[in-house]
C-alpha cells in the first residue's frame, strides 16, 4: 500500500501581477519524511512553502495538507506549523516570554516544562531570559523551531531554516527535524544548500522558475551518468595531463591550479578509472582525486542553470581576467 502523504499538490499556480511564481506545480509529500525544497533565488520556495502553510492562497490547482482539501480561504491548516522569511517574535521579550506569549495566543495549554524543553531541544537554555533584540538571525530561527515545536505539529514547514546556523545550531535543528519525521512528523523545508539537504532529507524537490524540474530521492539526482569536474594532484602533472589528452572521454579543464600541481578533468566516472589506470601504469602517484563540486550540486546546477546565468567554461580564469 501507498505511504499516506502529508502533502499532496495538484496544477499549483501561483502569480503576483506579472510574474508567474509557480506554474503547475505538483508535489507530493509522504507522511513521516523530510522533504527539501531547492531551487534558485527567486524560483518560488517561499510561495510555495507559504502555500502550505496557509499564508496565501494559490490561484489554480488542488491542494491536499494532512487528507484534507485546502480551501480558497485564507487559513493556517490544523496541524501545521512552521514559518517563511524568519520567524515572527517580539523582540523585547525574552525568549522564554516570546514562547509563553505565543502559547496563550494559540490558547492551547502549553506548560513551563513543554516551553524548557522545546528552548533544549534547539539549544537556547542558556539564552531563555535574554531579550530576543539581542539575538543573532541563527538563533531567531532556532526560536522560530522551538514556537514551531509548541504545537506539537503533525506538519512542519520551514523556509531555509539553516539560515545563519553556526554547526551546534545545526546539529541541534538536524536532530529536531530527525526526530520529528522518526516519530510520524512531516517536515518540509527550504534549502539552497545541496549538503544540507542531503544530511536531512530522504527526497527532495527542485524548482527552478516556478516549475518543478526534479521530484524524487537525492540518490537519483547524483547518478553517475553526468560528465563531472575532477581535481587531480600527482607525483607528476605534465605527465599525467599527457595521460588524460590521451585517454578517451577524458577532456581537460581548468589549468589555473598548474603551479601547484593540480589537473582538472572533465569525464564520466568510466573514464577517469581509465585514466587512474593509466597512471598508476606510467608510475605516476594519485594523491588527490575529489569532483570540484559536489555531484549534487553539479546535478543541481545543470537542472536550474539558465542560459543567461550558464557557468562560464573556466570560472576561475574569468575571475583572473575580470581583476
Ligand atoms: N508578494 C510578492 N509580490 C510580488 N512578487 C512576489 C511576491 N512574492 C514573491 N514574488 C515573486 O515570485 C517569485 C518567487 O519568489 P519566492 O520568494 O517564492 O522565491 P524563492 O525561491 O523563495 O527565492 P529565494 O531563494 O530568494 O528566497 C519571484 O520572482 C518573486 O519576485
Ligand atoms: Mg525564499
Amino acid at each position: 500500500m501507498d505511504t499516506p502523504l502529508a502533502v499532496r499538490a495538484r496544477g499549483i499556480t501561483k502569480s503576483f501581477g506579472e510574474v508567474v511564481a509557480l506554474d503547475e506545480i505538483d508535489l507530493d509529500v509522504a507522511q513521516g519524511q523530510i522533504h527539501g525544497v531547492a531551487g534558485p533565488n527567486g524560483a518560488g520556495k517561499t510561495t510555495l512553502l507559504g502555500l502550505l502553510l496557509g499564508l496565501a492562497v494559490a490561484d489554480e490547482g488542488r491542494l491536499e495538507i494532512l487528507d484534507s482539501p485546502v480551501g480558497r480561504t485564507l487559513d493556517a491548516p490544523g496541524g501545521v506549523a512552521g514559518f517563511v522569511d524568519g520567524p515572527g517574535l517580539y523582540p523585547s521579550l525574552t525568549a522564554r516570554k516570546n514562547l509563553a506569549a505565543l502559547a496563550t495566543l494559540r490558547g492551547g495549554d502549553t506548560r513551563a516544562a513543554d516551553i524548557d524543553d522545546a528552548l533544549a531541544q534547539v539549544g537556547l537554555t542558556d539564552v531563555a531570559d535574554d531579550r530576543v533584540r539581542g539575538f543573532s538571525l541563527g538563533m531567531r530561527q532556532r526560536l522560530g523551531l522551538a514556537a514551531a515545536l509548541l504545537t506539537r505539529p503533525r506538519l512542519l514547514v520551514l523556509d531555509e531554516p539553516s539560515n545563519g546556523l553556526d554547526p551546534a545550531g545545526k546539529k541541534h535543528v538536524h536532530g529536531v527535524l530527525k526526530r520529528l519525521a522518526s516519530e510520524g512528523a512531516t517536515v518540509v523545508l527550504s534549502s539552497h544548500r545541496m549538503d544540507d539537504l542531503e544530511a536531512l532529507c530522504s527526497e527532495v524537490t527542485i524548482i527552478a522558475t516556478g516549475r518543478v524540474v526534479f521530484t524524487g530521492p537525492l540518490g537519483k539526482l547524483s547518478s553517475e551518468s553526468q560528465e563531472l569536474d575532477y581535481r587531480l594532484l600527482t607525483s607528476d602533472r605534465e605527465t599525467a595531463r599527457a595521460l588524460a589528452l590521451e585517454t578517451p572521454g577524458v577532456h581537460l579543464g581548468d589549468e589555473s591550479g598548474k603551479d601547484s600541481g593540480l589537473l582538472v578533468v572533465r569525464a564520466l566516472v568510466p573514464a577517469l578509472d581509465d585514466l587512474v589506470v593509466r597512471l598508476v601504469h606510467a608510475g605516476v602517484a594519485l594523491r588527490e582525486l575529489a569532483p570540484v563540486v559536489s555531484p549534487l550540486e553539479a546535478a543541481f546546477l545543470a537542472l536550474t542553470e539558465t542560459e543567461s546565468d550558464a557557468a562560464p567554461e573556466h570560472p576561475s580564469q574569468q575571475q583572473e581576467s575580470a581583476r
